[in-house]
């Protein structure tokens, strides 16, 4: 070690020190790149002070080590060896300690481990460990190799700047781990954003309705059949639709059965088809819906309501993919995903003898059970915009709900689910006489001292039968025959009444079928 006597030469050494570290202060705050900014400060040192060696060591939170963080004069790989635990060689004991520390010759230094093996000949060598510490929290160490010699500056003024340097490496440390923890926060937030499931038509962010969407993503890659569990009008079908759309037989048919909606015999052949001439009255052959639904889906709705015979005949499909049309002993193949739905407690059914074990269990590979709303208030504001948007634009209005008219739906226990909210809405869009609804423009059952037990679906008693509800009545016909492409069956169904209902009414409010066509 040699102290550079004052003069000429010690003042272009401080000038050097000076203009190191200004530069060093520079490159620290260059970028964001905490890798990058220390190899630039090594960099600086090196060039500037002929600091032969030089590295920053920045404590690993995840193992209780320091490792080195930017180096200079060493190859990767003897950077890759640089760890060191706490307590362990010079570096360990400076993390330990907080103190630094010089060591004038590592040739003669037991303690210098060398782990990085950068140095093949340690004789001759200084080496000087300063600590870098934030408010006296140890964040790592910085640590040089100098060979001293009459031209180059002293050991304390290398401390000196070596502090210095240290104390600018702390504060940008501290600086990046806050800057790194929000964005972590940042992507964290953004990943949540991008993986909350969002399917077109279908509203839902409450975690229960989320859990439903994130099964339906991990069936829907399957061909798994699914049982669709909730009560009426929670979105079974909408699910239905979604699951098939979203997986691999999106492309093919989606092809719906209600097994509610016919007698016995009808629906085997609907189901299954029918050959030319299998019983009286069968004059021409039929294609299924087995059938039809080939390289598709079949959703079959209501299977709860299903007959024991058909059920047998259900669950050969099921386990044989091959069935026969009603009359023909020929075996078809079809290659359909099952759907289920029910609003029905099957393991009731199977207990009371109305559904066959085997079948549930067939059925039962993968249920969903879908959240009635009044179990999911969170998205009752979400659905009442989206539906009160759709039908402003179908009715060419501009309604929207007062707050405390929202409080009362949120309120309402909605035993119709998704299906009367849509209702509601659709009717409240209709009558509306001004643009914001009031809370008195609601059906009387949703005042909200009503207790739950005595609430019920409105049904047509509930209001009087003035004009206005007769309009909405016929309105509200007109759209469903246009919807179902005036198919009564199917318009009766889609209205919840029986097609001689719907043909007495088309009659009672004088629809010209032909006019409206
Ligand atoms: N999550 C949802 N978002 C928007 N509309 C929904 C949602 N779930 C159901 N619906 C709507 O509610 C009505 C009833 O849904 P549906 O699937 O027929 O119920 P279910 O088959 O359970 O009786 C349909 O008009 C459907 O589009
Ligand atoms: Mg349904």
């Amino acid at each position: 070690m040699v102290n550079l006597a004052p003069g000429a030469g010690l003042l272009e050494r401080k000038d050097r020190e000076l203009a190191a570290i200004l530069e060093i202060s520079r490159v620290l705050t260059a970028s964001f790149d905490l890798e990058e900014n220390l190899g630039a400060v090594m960099r600086v040192l090196s060039g500037g002070l002929e600091m032969q060696r030089g590295c920053v060591f920045l404590r690993d939170p995840s193992s209780a080590e320091v490792r080195i963080v930017a180096a200079h004069g060493l190859t990767r790989e003897e950077v890759l060896r640089g760890k060191y635990r706490i307590g362990e060689g010079i570096v360990g004991r400076v993390m330990e300690s907080g103190k630094a520390m010089f060591i004038p010759n590592i040739g003669e230094e037991p303690k210098f481990l060398n782990k990085t093996g950068s140095r093949p000949d340690k004789n001759g060598i200084s080496f000087i460990c300063e600590p870098i510490r934030f408010k006296g929290e140890m964040l790592g160490v910085i640590t040089t190799d100098r060979i001293y010699s009459a031209s180059s500056g002293g050991v304390d003024d290398d401390i000196r700047v070596l502090q210095i340097v240290s104390s600018l490496i702390a504060q940008f440390v501290k600086l990046w781990e806050s800057y790194r923890k929000v964005e972590e926060e940042r992507q964290n937030l953004k990943m949540e954003l991008l993986q909350r499931y969002s399917l077109p038509n279908i509203i839902g962010e409450s975690e229960k309705f989320q859990s439903v969407l994130k099964a339906i993503m991990k069936v829907a890659g399957t061909d798994t059949t699914v049982l669709l569990l909730g009560e009426s009008g929670t979105g079974k079908e909408l699910i239905a639709h979604t699951t098939h759309y979203q997986s691999p037989r999106g492309k093919g048919p989606f092809v719906a059965v209600n097994c509610a909606a016919l007698p016995e015999n009808l629906l085997e052949v609907e189901l299954f088809g029918q050959e030319k001439g299998a019983f009286t009255g069968a004059d021409r052959r039929r294609i299924g819906r087995f059938e039809a639904a080939n390289g598709g889906t079949l959703f079959l709705d209501e299977i709860g309501e299903l007959p024991l015979q058909l059920q047998a005949k259900l669950l050969r499909v099921l386990e044989e993919k091959t069935f026969e049309r009603v009359g023909s002993s020929r075996s078809i193949r079809a290659d359909v995903r099952i759907i289920a739905a029910t609003n029905r407690n099957l393991e009731e059914e199977v207990k009371k003898g109305a559904f066959r074990a085997d079948l549930y269990w067939r059925l039962n590979v993968v249920s969903i059970v879908l959240p009635p709303l009044r179990e999911r208030q969170k998205d009752i504001p979400l659905l009442v915009d989206y539906y009160l948007e759709k039908f402003n634009r179908t009715y060419g209005k501009n309604v929207r709900a007062g707050t405390e008219t929202l409080k009362c739906m949120i309120k309402y226990s909605w035993p119709g689910n998704i299906r009367e909210l849509a209702n509601t809405i659709e009717r409240l869009v209709i009558m509306a006489e001004k643009d914001t609804l009031d809370p008195e423009d609601l059906p009387y059952n949703f005042r909200a001292e009503e207790p739950a037990a005595q609430r019920r679906l409105p049904s047509e008693t509930d209001f009087p039968l003035g004009a206005e509800v007769k309009n909405l009545e016929r309105q509200r016909i007109i759209k469903a025959l246009k919807e179902n492409n005036f198919i009564q069956q199917k318009t009766a169904f889609a209205l919840g009444i029986t097609p001689r209902k719907l043909a007495y009414r088309i009659k009672k409010y004088d629809i010209d079928l032909a006019a409206i066509k």
